[in-house]
């Protein structure tokens, strides 16, 4: 049997090209790499963690089958994973991932979840957006116990990298392309599956990372930090109209001379170069050399036209798609009721290890 690959993507709004470079875009060349058994959800409970408006989440489940469609994503039709083909389903349908989680929840030590880089950086967003810290004389640590008390920090996003873990272990998934922002959580299910083995006996793989050249993006307004949704002044979105994305790259920051080159300290201007070489399949090199001697402004033009071209197809895809939204319904419910034929036996086996049935 061909190893099992397995990622999911949260539907809280449009994708940008860090979710396409990092994530998507591997997702099809694994898929069409006919080399793995692929398994691609929505991850419709993480996003309730950002507590979405109900019409909101509905439309974004839609928009995000939309996105793997378009980009090239094929949904399985046969009774097992056909070669070249995904399932493509969504997470809130199986409720063994739920049950799962619970269950590892219970041999998760808190200080493990504690400790994740993700939950710290949401934790200070959420607080750095507080009015009541801002004009509040308090100690800060004071502060932080209060509104984590009151609102913003809910027990979901603390949770998350546990759902996270079982959404993969349950499917006995070997591999698992993401982001490299991602890393933690992948360390995180596979402390859980060997933790679950030692108590219970050989249950679950211990799954591994799959990254791109391109495992982090960085943003347009800040090359030193992600490019990240929560940011979207930081993004160029896959479905940006052909005027936003000339706009996005001509106003990106730059970083200061006027080399077009990668290197160390112009973290601009490599980021922007590393764009174009994963949308083109041109290397750096090549790149540094037929932009050699020309300006900033010659760059960015060219890059906009090569992002515009590289995705003409995709937003053509994306909008047909898109005036049909029962049957991106319908791909959801048959790859969920596929996907949960699996998961159903794992939650049993499971049950009946730790003594439930
Ligand atoms: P975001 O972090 O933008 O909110 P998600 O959490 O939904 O997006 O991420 C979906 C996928 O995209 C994950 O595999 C994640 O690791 C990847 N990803 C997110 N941001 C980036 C980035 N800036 N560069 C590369 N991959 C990214
Ligand atoms: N946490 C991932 C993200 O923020 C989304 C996700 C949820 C995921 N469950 C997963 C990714 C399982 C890979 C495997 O992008």
């Amino acid at each position: 049997m061909k190893p099992i690959l397995i990622s999911g993507v949260q539907p809280t709004g449009k994708l940008h090209i860090g979710n396409y470079l990092g994530a998507l875009k591997n997702f099809v060349d694994l898929q069409n790499s006919g080399k793995y058994q692929c398994y691609f959800f929505v991850a419709d409970l993480h996003a309730l963690t950002e507590n979405p408006k109900p019409e909101d989440l509905n439309q974004n489940i839609i928009d995000l089958a939309a996105d793997f469609l378009a980009s090239g994503l094929k949904p399985a039709s046969g009774e097992l994973a056909e070669p070249k083909k995904s399932v493509i389903f969504q997470q809130s349908q199986i409720p063994a991932h739920s049950e799962l989680m619970w269950i590892l929840n219970t041999i998760t030590p808190k200080g493990e979840l504690e400790r994740m880089t993700q939950f710290k950086d949401k934790m200070e967003k959420i607080i750095n957006r507080s009015q009541i810290i801002k004009d509040s004389k308090k100690p800060k640590d004071a502060l932080i116990e209060l509104i984590s008390r009151s609102h913003g920090i809910n027990m979901g996003l603390f949770n998350y990298p546990i759902l996270m873990a079982a959404d993969i272990i349950i499917y006995d998934a070997k591999f698992v392309p993401v982001g490299n922002d991602q890393d933690q959580h992948l360390e995180i299910a596979r402390t859980l599956a060997r933790k679950f083995n030692s108590k219970f006996g050989k249950t679950f793989i211990e799954p591994q990372a799959v990254h791109t050249k391109t495992p982090r993006v960085m943003s347009l307004a800040n090359p030193e930090k992600k490019m990240s949704k929560s940011q979207p002044e930081s993004c160029l979105f896959i479905d940006d109209s052909i005027e936003q994305i000339k706009n996005k790259i001509k106003r990106a920051v730059t970083d200061s001379g006027s080399e077009i080159r990668r290197k160390e300290g112009k973290p601009a201007i490599s980021n922007l170069l590393e764009i174009y070489s994963a949308l083109s399949d041109k290397t750096i090199p090549q790149l540094e050399k037929k932009f050699k001697g020309k300006n900033y402004s010659t760059f960015k033009n060219d890059l906009a036209e090569t992002i515009i071209d590289y995705f003409a197809d995709f937003r053509k895809k994306k909008s047909a798609l898109l005036k049909n939204q029962l049957k991106l319904s319908s791909v959801l419910k048959a790859g969920s009721q596929k996907a949960a034929k699996v998961a159903n036996k794992k939650i049993t086996e499971v049950k009946k290890k730790v003594g439930l049935i």
